[in-house]
């Protein structure tokens, strides 16, 4: 997504009704005088913001010397000015989000070059302010800034339920997305899928999601800037009630997703479903270590074979020795057959831990729920569908008296036509 993009979609939002208990502390990095003078008549006028410090310089060593001169605790709000070294500004501003991701990073200039102001959000502003500095424009910056702390006190509320394959190909996006429209369908729950694929996920495709702008890397980008109202336009509809963030149709430009940032985007979005579900692409990227490490469960969808059963140990053992409880990982075995050449014990033997769950193997239901983009009403009689039922009790799911359905779009709405 194009930051200014984004920014004018901000921007253009009505402002938040904001009604702080506490003022929002607030540290200003190399402001020029007018700029400070205008900061303290509002801070004197307005109960809103604090002053706590003014540094005459940028300090850009390193992310520790940010802690430090940024305080304890950090403050809401960092007010970098851009015009005195617009390079070691952006490296400010870097250090201080890195430090303190929780910290929101606003840009002062008397430069407004849309380049400019993208080099700047890239470094982790969230707002670029223009000089000279009006009370409404700052007003509104921290008004947003106050409302998305707000929604982060809501008290943290969904099961973060991560899914990935021992190898490609074993299932993962058939059964999260089955799982996902049964858990918001026939229970009633509030249920988010997000596709964490880098690139090329199917899980839009699988529910015949095909109308949607941002993908879920934009999402964690825009993380800092993250409320209810950006939220909604990156969520795509499934009418059984589910809501999907999907992954990007294929590699654009670059990403910088920074450490910390999956996490704080789960957080957020955690206050607001009961289940999210995570379709993640086979490996161990950075990005799935950060999103197995803040899940609640991981599952490890395989099937019966060798190949796919050696990496579901190599996986588990890599984990552990990255300190991450053994008693997260959940094994799932799909496609699985009474009379398999492998049987369950000799899987359980081999992997070192009891079988969590298993799908049956039903290959002409499972791809016309994937053909339909509707797993609910496709297999509304099927094996898989009552196992997946199953599951999600076991999940702590409890069933909804009624459950709506709506229509398939078919195959040829999921391709756009
Ligand atoms: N329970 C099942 N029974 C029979 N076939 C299944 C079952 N689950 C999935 N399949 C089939 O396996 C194939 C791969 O499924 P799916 O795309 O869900 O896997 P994946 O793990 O998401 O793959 P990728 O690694 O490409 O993301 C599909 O053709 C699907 O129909
Ligand atoms: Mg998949």
């Amino acid at each position: 997504m194009n930051p200014m993009s984004l920014r004018d979609a901000i921007n253009n939002s009505p402002r938040e009704n904001y009604s702080a208990s506490e003022p929002l502390s607030v540290v200003g990095v190399c402001l020029d005088e007018e700029t400070w003078l205008v900061l303290k008549q509002f801070a004197e006028s307005a109960p809103l913001v604090r002053l706590r410090s003014h540094l005459s310089e940028y300090r850009v060593q390193d992310t520790d010397a940010a802690t430090d001169w940024l305080g304890t605790p950090p403050p809401d709000i960092c007010i970098v000015d851009f015009d005195r070294d617009r390079r070691r500004a952006a490296l400010a501003a870097e250090c201080v989000h890195s430090a303190s991701p929780e910290t929101a990073v606003f840009a002062i200039s008397s430069d407004a070059q849309p380049d400019l102001i993208i080099q700047a959000m890239r470094s982790g502003c969230s707002e670029y302010l223009l000089k000279p500095m009006g009370k409404e424009q700052l007003l509104n910056a921290v008004a947003r800034v106050g409302g998305r702390r707000k929604e982060r006190l809501q008290p943290f509320k969904a099961q973060v339920l991560a899914f990935m394959g021992a190898k490609g190909g074993c299932g993962v996006t058939s059964v999260v997305t089955q799982l996902g429209a049964m858990l918001a369908n026939s229970f009633s729950k509030k249920t988010l899928i997000v596709d964490l694929h880098p690139d090329f996920g199917d899980a839009a495709l699988y529910l015949g999601l095909t109308k949607y702008r941002y993908h879920f890397f934009e999402l964690v980008e825009n993380n800092d800037r993250l409320d209810s109202e950006l939220l909604q336009s990156f969520l795509a509809h499934h009418s059984s009630g589910l809501d999907l963030i999907p992954a990007p149709e294929g590699s654009d430009t670059p990403r910088r997703i920074l450490p910390g940032a999956i996490a704080q985007t789960f957080d957020f979005l955690g206050t607001r479903y009961d289940f999210i579900l995570v379709d993640m692409a086979p490996g161990l990227s950075d990005e799935n270590l950060e999103m197995i490490r803040h899940c609640d469960q991981l599952h490890v969808v395989t099937v019966s074979e060798v190949s796919a059963l050696r990496n579901v140990v190599r996986h588990l053992d890599y984990l552990t020795k990255k300190e991450i409880p053994r008693e997260r990982f959940r094994v799932v075995l799909n496609r699985h057959q009474k009379r398999a050449l492998i049987s369950d014990g000799e899987i359980e033997k081999t992997i070192g831990q009891r079988i969590y769950w298993k799908v049956p193997n039903q290959y002409a239901h499972v791809v016309k729920a994937i053909n339909g983009g509707d797993p609910v009403a496709q297999l509304s009689s099927s094996d898989v569908t009552r196992n997946l039922r199953d599951l999600a009790s076991t999940l702590g799911a409890k069933t909804a008296t009624s459950g709506k359905k709506k229509e398939s779009s078919g195959f040829l709405g999921l391709l756009g036509r």
